[in-house]
Formats: C-alpha cells, structure tokens, sequence
C-alpha cells in the first residue's frame, strides 16, 4: 500500500494553545481514512494542514513536515497543492450560480477547454459523484435549489473537476438524513477505487461502513490508527474503548 499523504511530527499552535501536538501519520493511496474524535480535538484544524488552508489564519503557527508523494507541501504552490487535494465541507457550499456554471467555474479558472470537452468533463464527474441523472436535463438550475445531499454530491463532483489525487471532507454528511448520507456513502466507495479520500466524521456507523483506516484523536493526539475492524473489534487503548463505550466526547 503507497502513502500518498505523510503527517511528521505536526504540531498546531493558535497562539499559546496547541490543538494538534506531534502528530505522525500516514494516509494510504486510495484508500478511506476517517478521522475521528471528540469536538475540539483539532480533526478540522488537521485537514486544513493538508491542503494548507492553514496558511489563511493568521494565529496559526506550524511545526513538522507534511509530504504529499513524498515532497513536503511547501514545495507546492498553494493553487497547484489545493488543484490535487480539494476539499468539500460539513454544509454544503455551492456558488448561487447554474449547476453548469459551478461545475464549470474551476476549469474555466485554469484551462482554455473546447466546449464540448469540457461537457464530456462535466458530465463524468457528474457521473462519479452519482448526481448525473438526477441534473443532467436541468443543468441551468440555480445550484441553490437543489436538496441538501443533491448540493453536498455537487460539491464532490465540483472537487472532482481538477482531477485531485486526494479529497478531503468535513463531516459531510452531518446536515444530511440516512438516505442522502446513504448515497454520499456509495460516492465515496466509488471514489476510492481512484482517489484517496479523508474523512472527519461523528458517525461511528459510517466509519465502520466506508473506511478502511480509523484515526482517533482526544485533545490534539492521535490516539490510535488502525484498520477499522481492529480498530472497532480490538481496540488497543483504554481511551478508544472508552470513547466507543460513549464514556469519552
Ligand atoms: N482560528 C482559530 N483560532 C483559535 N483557535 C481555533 C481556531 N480554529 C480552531 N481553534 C480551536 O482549535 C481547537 C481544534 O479545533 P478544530 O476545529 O480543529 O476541532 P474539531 O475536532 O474539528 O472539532 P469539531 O468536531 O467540533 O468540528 C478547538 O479548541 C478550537 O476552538
Ligand atoms: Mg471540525
């Protein structure tokens, strides 16, 4: 298995408090980690290292190495670094524009694309992200109205667009009912056979039905990584059972 994503010795710092300390760890090619933890314990802080949207707040002082493909991220321009991890957030966040004009945005941004491969483009993103049916004779609807777990899965297909290596979430399915996560979840399954996908999550279901990874973060440490059957059958520490007991968060 290829680590695609390596965290060495990360430590986070908003001024004089450290919300993720030392934290080392490696993300397989291709495969769906989720992070998980109690609320405050830095799992957004941690995506935000690994496309460096970090960057953007001021109080945030860094220590450590992260790499992706074995090159450390700063040797990346920012713009090239989020074009290969892109990230879809915890509500759904489409531009008030078409569903056309939002799945064309970034391409339009970066390349100069005949019309029609940029419709072939579109719709196998569309495909991927298991919206395509659903949009594909409506593709001038204002994006704003379509339901909640349509907006969210326009969102992956728009992260889709630049053809990232990774892509990561942020408790993407926490405003969506059982049936929308349901398809969110057969999108990511889909996804992974060809992108490494990292996922914050609250719902130990889904991680159990989507992930091959679990990390497991209290208080800016990582607790424990494993594969998600030990990490749900044997887990190794006192804190990670307790959490699953519901006794921890
Ligand atoms: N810009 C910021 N400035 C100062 N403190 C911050 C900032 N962003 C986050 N924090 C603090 O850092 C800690 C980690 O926050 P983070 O958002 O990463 O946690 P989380 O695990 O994602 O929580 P949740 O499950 O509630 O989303 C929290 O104590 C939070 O209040
Ligand atoms: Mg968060």
């Amino acid at each position: 298995m290829n680590t695609v994503m390596e965290m060495k010795d990360w430590k986070v710092n908003y001024g004089e408090v450290t919300v993720l300390n030392d934290v080392n760890i490696a993300f397989p090619e291709n495969r769906i980690t989720a992070l998980i933890g109690p609320s405050g314990c830095g799992k957004t802080t941690l995506l935000k290292s690994l496309n460096r949207l970090l960057d953007e707040e001021v109080s945030a002082q860094t220590q450590g190495e992260i790499t992706f493909k074995d090159r450390s991220i700063k040797d990346f321009h920012c713009e090239t670094l989020r074009q290969k991890i892109g990230i879809v957030f915890q509500t759904p966040t489409p531009f008030p524009f078409s569903i056309e004009k939002n799945m064309a945005y970034a391409l339009d941004y970066h390349f100069a694309m005949d019309r029609q491969n940029k419709k072939n483009l579109i719709s196998e993103k569309l495909k991927l992200a298991g919206l395509y049916d659903e949009v594909k004779d409506r593709m001038d609807l204002s994006a704003t109205n379509l339901s909640g777990g349509q907006q969210q899965r326009l969102c992956i297909a728009r992260s889709l667009t630049l053809n990232p290596d990774v892509i990561l979430l942020d408790e993407p399915c926490s405003s969506l009912d059982p049936k929308a996560t349901a398809k969110i979840e057969e999108t990511l399954l889909r996804l992974a056979q060809e992108i490494t996908i990292i996922i914050v999550t609250h719902n130990m279901a889904q991680a159990k039905r989507i992930a091959n990874h679990v990390a497991f973060f209290i208080d800016g440490e990582l607790v424990e990584y494993q594969p998600t059957n030990d990490f749900f059958n044997h887990p190794q520490k006192e804190e990670t059972r307790q959490y699953l007991e519901g006794l921890i968060g």
